[in-house]
């Protein structure tokens, strides 16, 4: 999946969050881990949590963009190592027409209270295409200018 969605917007660490999490864990770098994913979860399923969410609560965005220009030698992230930008632009078409279909699913343009970037590594994405993911975010969500909007990068790529 390249778009992600989660209601948990507003949620900041505490004394308390750090430590009852200061252990060693496994890395996962999404929430539910892949190891929870099956196939009990289907698209109805799916399609069914999107329409029940509640219009009104704030959701953060996740956007994936798996590419770098060259892979690091201890990379554990979801990224493949391009020398051209011809896959970039066809997974950017892609997301595009996914960010579209969440939006038909869900039940109004329910306000964002974050969006983050990660890869791979999304300075990979030219301004058009970083603009074009964020026309498509706006017709689907209620994007306001206080919107936390993050990216996670590694700036030679
Ligand atoms: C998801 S990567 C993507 C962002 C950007 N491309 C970068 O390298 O910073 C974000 C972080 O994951 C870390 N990372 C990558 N592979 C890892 C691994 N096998 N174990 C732990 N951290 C890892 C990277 O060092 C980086 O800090
Ligand atoms: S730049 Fe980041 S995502 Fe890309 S290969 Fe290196 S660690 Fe992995």
């Amino acid at each position: 999946m390249s778009l992600a969605l989660a209601t948990n917007a507003g949620v900041r660490p505490t004394a308390e969050l750090v430590a009852k999490y200061d252990g060693r864990a496994p890395r996962y770098t999404s929430y539910p881990p892949a190891t929870q994913f099956s196939a009990q979860i289907d698209a109805q399923t799916y399609g069914l949590w999107l329409h029940d969410l509640p219009v009104e609560q704030a959701v953060s965005l996740y956007v994936h963009i798996p590419f770098c220009a060259r892979l690091c030698w201890y990379c554990g992230c979801n990224t493949r190592a391009v020398n051209r930008h011809e896959p970039v632009g066809d997974y950017v078409r892609l997301l595009l027409d996914e960010i579209a279909l969440l939006g038909a699913a869900l039940p109004g343009r329910l306000p964002v209270g974050a969006i983050h970037f990660g890869g791979g590594t999304p300075n990979m994405l030219s301004t058009g295409e970083v603009d074009a993911i964020f026309d498509r975010l706006g017709q689907v969500f209620a994007l306001t200018a206080d919107v936390d909007v993050a990216v996670e990068m590694d700036p030679p790529c």
